[in-house]
């Protein structure tokens, strides 16, 4: 029987040696990704810089990943920030984002002397000049804009429409003069410039040709209204993956181009003077290097359906359950085996919309066999959960025929670690 092998290590090994459910990430797939960033993202006349999201993916060994390939990271949370801190990522690299950040982590963040602060409200400027009256150190801000577009994605995932909760709507010119002037009355806080982020999973270039576009429209007019201008724009993230045959994902280097190019007609076009831009991709640098491996438990037969049912559930990927997401799999220790029995995979969990795949072609399984389901790398292990107290999954990254474990399992112990 053939069987399926990750960075060079047959699963069987992975699932006897850490057991099941189990992530497993091919660390040179997400090396190799990063890489093609680095190589595309450049333009004459323009300085790029590259946050990965580590809301998709993050743990201490793959935030070293990032440290080592020099890229700058994209925050959410005091715990996010924690975790870049104690991966050793330079504070001044981290940009902290979020709608709704606590004062707790507002003094958090700067007195971690964290780089840029995305600022998302007129309300968060406030509190920010005030944390930062009267101290030493600088920081910068950009403010986050909400330019209202949709870019075609399921309705949770999208970030950018006219009634969003995120970023200040571009319409409202006067509140975001007043926020960037009222930033800039401190000596020690420096505006770069305009953030936008305009949906996830997006497959098309025009979505971003349509957002720099109006993006830059927009800074043009606050230039001349306002007399704002900015050494900086942040584009956001939101480059799909591959989770199906169905799913076409520009090309890296197609994006890159796309997005460079309508980046410097436009500038010209407006007479603009910005010289740096930033992307923040996630689910594009480790979505395809996730595998999530599974046993096979009992198998179930209805009038109209075959369940296979597998030892984890929403609780490793509550995505099937929240957007419909679709995924590919294997029987993975029956790889030369024809993909004829139409099935329904299952998770553990008492809920019935626990169903990690909804009729899918795949080798006949048997109880004990290894399910192999592709693309997990993004938004899995980071919106986990322990529903029915399952713990969660260890996270494994196997490297030229060497695995490592990165995050351990929960176990019955350590799920109880906070109780009193
Ligand atoms: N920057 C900002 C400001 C964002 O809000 C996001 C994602 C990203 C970057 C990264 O986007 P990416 O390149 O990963 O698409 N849980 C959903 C995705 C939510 C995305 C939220 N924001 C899912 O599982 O599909």
């Amino acid at each position: 029987m053939k069987e399926l092998s990750i960075g060079g290590v047959p699963v069987s090994e992975l699932a006897d040696k850490y057991k099941t459910p189990l992530y497993v990430y091919d660390q040179k797939m997400i090396e190799d990704r990063i890489e093609e960033y680095l190589e595309h993202f450049k333009a004459d006349g323009l300085s790029t810089e590259i946050l990965y999201a580590s809301k998709a993916f993050t743990c201490i060994h793959m935030l070293k990943i990032i440290k080592k390939k020099g890229l700058s990271l994209d925050t959410v949370s005091g715990g996010e920030i924690y975790t870049a801190l104690k991966a050793g990522i330079d504070p001044k690299k981290i940009y902290f984002h979020g709608n709704n950040k606590s004062p707790e982590e507002i003094k958090f963040a700067i007195d971690s002397g964290i780089g840029t602060f995305i600022i998302d409200n007129k309300e968060e400027a406030e509190d920010i000049k005030r944390y930062m009256a009267g101290r030493d150190d600088k920081l910068d801000v950009m403010i986050r804009i909400n330019p209202g577009i949709d870019a075609h994605t399921h309705k949770y995932i999208i970030t950018a429409n006219v009634d969003s909760k995120f970023g200040i709507s571009m319409d409202e010119k006067d509140i975001i003069a007043e926020t960037v002037k009222g930033l800039s009355s401190l000596d020690n806080i420096s505006f770069s410039g305009f953030h936008i982020h305009i949906g996830s999973q997006i497959f098309e270039k025009d979505a971003f040709t349509a957002a720099i576009e109006k993006l830059c429209g927009f800074m043009k007019e606050m230039e001349t209204e306002y007399g704002i201008s900015c050494r900086a724009i942040d584009l956001g993230g939101g480059f799909g993956a591959r989770y199906t045959d169905e799913d076409r994902p520009v090309p890296v280097k197609e994006m890159m181009d796309s997005i460079l190019e309508s980046l410097l007609r436009e500038r010209k076009r407006h007479g603009l003077s910005f010289d740096k831009v930033m992307i923040e991709p996630g689910r594009s640098i480790v979505a395809e290097a996730g595998t999530t491996l599974y046993t096979v438990g009992y198998i179930k037969k209805t009038p109209h359906k075959k369940y296979i049912f597998v030892d984890g559930g929403m609780t490793d990927n509550i995505r099937p359950a929240l957007y419909e997401a679709k995924y590919d799999a294997d029987v993975a220790n029956r790889m030369d085996e024809p993909k004829t029995d139409l099935v329904t995979v299952a998770g553990k969990c008492c809920e019935s919309g626990d169903i990690l795949i909804d009729g899918i072609d795949l080798q006949t399984a048997e109880r004990g066999d290894i399910l192999a389901v592709y693309t997990t790398g993004a938004y899995g292990y980071s919106m986990s959960m322990r529903y029915n107290q399952n713990g969660r999954p260890a996270v494994v990254f196997v490297k030229d025929g060497k695995d490592t474990e990165a995050v351990k399992r929960e176990t019955y112990e350590s799920m109880l670690i906070n109780e009193t």
